[in-house]
């Protein structure tokens, strides 16, 4: 969700305003992807590196998420969405974690869109936080050949979430940034140029109707 600080410079507001024009775009494109069908959406909307901001920064953005898993309750409710977390849940500050909890909790059995919020997430970090649950399993000591890709999937945050076919960039910047690192292996990249803040259902539209005409080989050909 990249362009919140640049779509605030741009209005010459300050960077928290362009986080808080960042939220309600989460919003209508978790709508659009809702209204659409779509199983899982990721919403990658803090880095295990982003605590390198400033403070006042890094405070503004877990209180917004904080707002947003609270007010968002009955839209989640009524549009059957579940919630799910990926990152580093310990390392992320108490009241944030009891608040994702809660909204885990709540919406366990809904059947419809999964919204996934990648928060306190980076792809190395998870790989890393796999590999240590695997290397705790007495079953596996000393069993290298017991390590497989799929072994490795099982210990990652979601195993039960599919790889992403789609992952889309806002912002025109050209680089994964820590993202999904494992699970992108043989996702499509869709990069806009648009400012995340700017990005409207219609941009979700064209960027699936892209990948649509994407002929997938998964590093096969096509007979
Ligand atoms: C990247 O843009 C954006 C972030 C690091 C924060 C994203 C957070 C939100 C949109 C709010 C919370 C969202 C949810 C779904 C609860 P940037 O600040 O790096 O922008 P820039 O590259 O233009 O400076």
């Amino acid at each position: 969700m990249d362009g919140n600080g640049r779509w605030a410079r741009k209005q010459n507001q300050n960077r928290t305003q362009g986080h808080l024009e960042g939220l309600k775009t989460a919003k209508r494109i978790v709508k659009a992807a809702s209204d659409m069908g779509i199983a899982y959406l990721t919403l990658y909307a803090f880095s295990t590196e982003n605590w390198k901001r400033a403070a006042e920064e890094v405070g503004f953005i877990m209180g917004l998420v904080k707002r947003y898993l609270i007010e968002e309750m009955d839209f989640y409710r009524q549009n059957g969405i579940r919630i799910r977390h990926a990152g580093d849940f310990p390392g992320l500050p108490e009241d944030i974690g009891q608040e994702i909890q809660k909204a885990l909790e709540d919406t366990k059995d809904f059947t419809g869109l999964q919204v996934i919020l990648a928060l306190n997430y980076g792809g190395r970090d998870e790989i890393c936080r796999a590999v240590r649950r695997m290397a705790r399993e007495p079953k596996f000591s000393g069993e290298a050949a017991a390590v497989t890709e799929d072994l490795i999937s099982q210990y990652l945050d979601n195993p039960d979430i599919p790889d992403p076919d789609l992952i889309i960039r806002t912002a025109g910047e050209l680089r994964t940034s820590n993202f999904l690192l494992w699970e992108a292996a043989y996702s499509e990249y869709y990069i806009s140029d648009i400012l995340w803040p700017d990005w409207t259902e219609e941009d979700l539209r064209l960027a699936i109707s892209d990948f649509q005409k994407r002929e997938r080989r998964f590093g096969g050909v096509i007979k």
